[in-house]
């Protein structure tokens, strides 16, 4: 294992191309406000761009949040190290609602809506307005990479960086190869995902990728397993953990990322690969139709304290 992880690290750690010192990030949510505290957190400028102030004020807070939790694990008890890295990382982190105002980055990063049109509308604009060596990439989980960037004119300097939830604590980062990816730029995204501490891992433009295609498979059958009570929850989730060594059963993983998002990710899967596996499950459907979508709701596959 370790070595498998030493030689992933060896290939995504040749000699850097084309350095990234400015990032922009569209889309400061969830995963947005994560991608642009670890780059801010690793001495990148980031800006962030959102539709409007509040939700940039939330991103924010959410990132000084992080940033200090982070402080207090490196810095333990040292008060003025820990307020120190704060008041630094926040200081490389500007934001705007415009995105006329994020074009000037050595890489932009989109994390806007999952839609596809929404996206391609975005693409082109930063297509038009960036500087010819910047990069453009995505950080779609489930729409084609290519389909995205089908009207820019710089197919050469455009990628996909999927990240996961939540970015800070995730160390993997798959770095999407489009069909028309230049080697240069391909080197750099592997490079820049170092930098920010990542593991990065490659993969084409499929659905799924590598992670959410075997994800989906072995999450799906879990919750069948569950419907028709061939195990109890917690025997699937003790099973998985003991039995195969995960941090996680697969029904307590399902709580943490969403019941909404799985249901989501299940029907895309199965309009892509048309594979029997993704079809609907009726149990997942009536908890997400409940309003059960997992922790975030105090209900799923288990009960929780909101
Ligand atoms: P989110 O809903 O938390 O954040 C999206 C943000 O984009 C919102 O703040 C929204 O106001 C903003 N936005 C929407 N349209 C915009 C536009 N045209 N210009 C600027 N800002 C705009 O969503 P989340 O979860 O952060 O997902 C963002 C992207 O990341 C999606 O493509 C999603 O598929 C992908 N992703 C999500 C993961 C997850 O676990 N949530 C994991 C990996 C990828």
């Amino acid at each position: 294992m370790n070595k498998l992880v030493s030689l992933t690290r060896n290939f995504s750690s040749s000699s850097s191309l084309n350095a990234i010192k400015t990032v922009t990030v569209i889309g400061g949510g969830l995963m947005g406000s994560g991608i642009a505290q670890v780059a801010a957190q690793a001495g990148q400028n980031v800006t962030i761009v959102d539709l409007k102030p509040e939700l940039l004020e939330n991103a924010q807070k959410s990132i000084q949040n992080n940033l200090r939790r982070v402080g207090k694990k490196t810095f333990k008890d040292d008060a003025a190290k820990i307020e120190n890295f704060v008041k630094e990382s926040t200081s490389r982190i500007n934001t705007s609602t415009k995105v006329e105002d994020g074009v000037n980055a050595d890489l932009i990063i989109e994390a806007i809506v999952e839609k596809l049109d929404v996206k391609q509308e975005l693409f082109n604009k930063l297509d038009q307005l960036a500087p010819e060596h910047t990069i453009l990439a995505t950080n779609t989980s489930s729409i084609s990479i290519n389909a995205i960037g089908a009207g820019i004119k710089r197919k050469d300097r455009y990628g996909g960086l999927h990240f996961f939830n939540p970015v800070p604590v995730m160390r993997l980062l798959e770095v999407i190869k489009g069909d028309q990816i230049s080697e240069a730029t391909y080197q750099t995204l592997m490079e820049w995902g170092k930098s920010i501490g990542k593991t990065c891992i490659t993969c084409k433009d499929t659905p799924g990728f590598v992670v959410n295609r075997l994800l989906g498979p072995y999450s799906a059958e879990a919750i069948r397993l569950y419907e028709r009570g061939d195990a109890s929850a917690q025997d699937i989730d003790v099973g998985m953990k003991l039995g195969a060594g995960l941090p996680m059963g697969p029904l307590e993983l399902a709580d943490f990322t969403g019941l909404d998002l799985k249901k989501a990710i299940l029907e895309v899967m199965l309009e892509k690969t048309g594979h029997p596996v993704f079809k609907p499950i009726p149990l997942l459907n009536q908890l997400v139709s409940e309003g059960k979508y997992g922790r975030k709701t105090g209900e799923g596959f288990y009960k929780y304290n909101k």
